[in-house]
């Protein structure tokens, strides 16, 4: 542990991809902290940036991306620094990704994949590697480690390959996970395994955890902090508990009300009528307002910025649900 000073910091970011229709601002003035042993949950709709802000948190913004302002510290020092960001990758800071067989070799032994990556990091020799990464898949959940050492990833289902890969990125005791959607491949059983199971290991190895995903009922029970991301931009943050029983961002409300259950049983979703913005034209206003049920032409005019509400989170609207501090705006007419 590192005391008090958060593990991962973000400030400010702005990432863009230039394409040849226009730049898409990805990723506008996202800030977030995660501290030792803490879990945030990163929710949004496909396409409102949170892989890019889980590649930027790792130092991996490749062209043509670019960061273009803000800045990415791990322990306080910047992961723009390509070595600085080499020597944590994988070891302190490591990733689970949504498509497991995109992460694992599809010709290589997964005894040969996780033995590697020890003998990178850790300098572990053969007999000890194989030792360690028998024990991992164990506490995975894997059973009968020692035989599936030798077996290819396409000899295992699509949950025991992300076992495998949350077993690889467990190998060298990071210090914080980031997963990426780590359920969406996967069956309703199987996703509620994992989710556990990444629960489970965080509390065990007093891990810092950023959770990535577009559905709010994955992130329900599994993280301390929220934060909701829409169009690139955080719009809310605060509490799992005060974002689930109080939602002040419309959009959250609206992700509340279109939350599949986890176990499997079928809700009427309330869909979000509409469609996110296109990121190549978001500057002025509100980006949500042409989806929102609370906007006014104000809305469409002035960008809200994220300020501080009265319970300890934060939101970015200038018509936010249950008026208890709604801010001061200039009444329509
Ligand atoms: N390599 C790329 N080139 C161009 N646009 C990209 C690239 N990667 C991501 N984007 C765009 O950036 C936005 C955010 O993408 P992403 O972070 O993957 O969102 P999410 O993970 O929330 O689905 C999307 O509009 C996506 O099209
Ligand atoms: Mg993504």
């Amino acid at each position: 542990m590192t005391g008090d000073r958060p593990l991962l910091e973000i400030r400010s970011l702005e990432v863009v991809f230039p394409t040849p229709g226009g730049t898409v601002r990805a990723v506008r003035e996202v800030s977030l902290s995660v501290n030792p042993g803490e879990s945030v949950g990163i929710v949004g709709e496909s396409g409102s940036g949170k892989s890019t802000i889980a590649r930027a948190a790792l130092g991996l913004i490749e062209l043509p991306g670019r960061i273009v302002g803000g800045e990415v510290l791990w322990r306080g020092r910047s992961l723009s620094d390509e070595k600085i960001a080499r020597r944590y990758r994988g070891r302190q800071i490591s990733l689970v990704s949504q498509d497991p067989m995109a992460s694992l070799n599809p010709i290589r032994t997964i005894g040969v994949q996780m033995t590697e990556v020890m003998a990178r990091h850790l300098k572990l020799g053969k007999q000890q590697a194989r030792r360690r990464a028998g024990d991992l898949l164990e506490k995975v959940g894997i059973p009968e480690p020692g035989r599936r050492l030798d077996q290819y990833p396409f000899e295992l289902s699509g949950g025991m390959q992300q076992r495998v890969v949350i077993a690889i990125a467990l190998s060298c005791d990071p210090l914080m996970l980031i997963a990426d959607e780590p359920t969406t491949a996967l069956d309703v059983t199987t996703q509620a395994q994992i989710l556990r199971l990444i629960s489970s290991l965080q509390k065990e190895l007093g891990l810092a955890l950023m959770l990535i995903t577009h559905d709010l009922g994955v992130v329900a029970g599994a993280c301390d902090l929220l934060k909701v991301l829409y169009a690139g931009e955080i719009v809310e943050s605060g509490t799992a508990d005060a974002l689930f029983h109080h939602p002040r961002h419309p959009y959250t409300a609206a992700l509340l009300g279109a939350t599949p259950r986890l176990d499997g049983t079928t809700e009427r979703l309330r869909i979000i009528n509409g469609q996110p913005p296109d990121l190549r034209s978001v500057d002025i206003g509100c980006s949500f307002s042409p989806r929102c049920p609370n906007s006014t032409s104000y809305c469409e005019s002035e960008h809200p910025v994220l300020e501080p509400d009265s319970r300890g989170g934060m939101f970015a609207c200038w018509h936010p649900q249950n008026h208890l501090d709604a801010r001061s705006v200039p009444r329509e007419g």
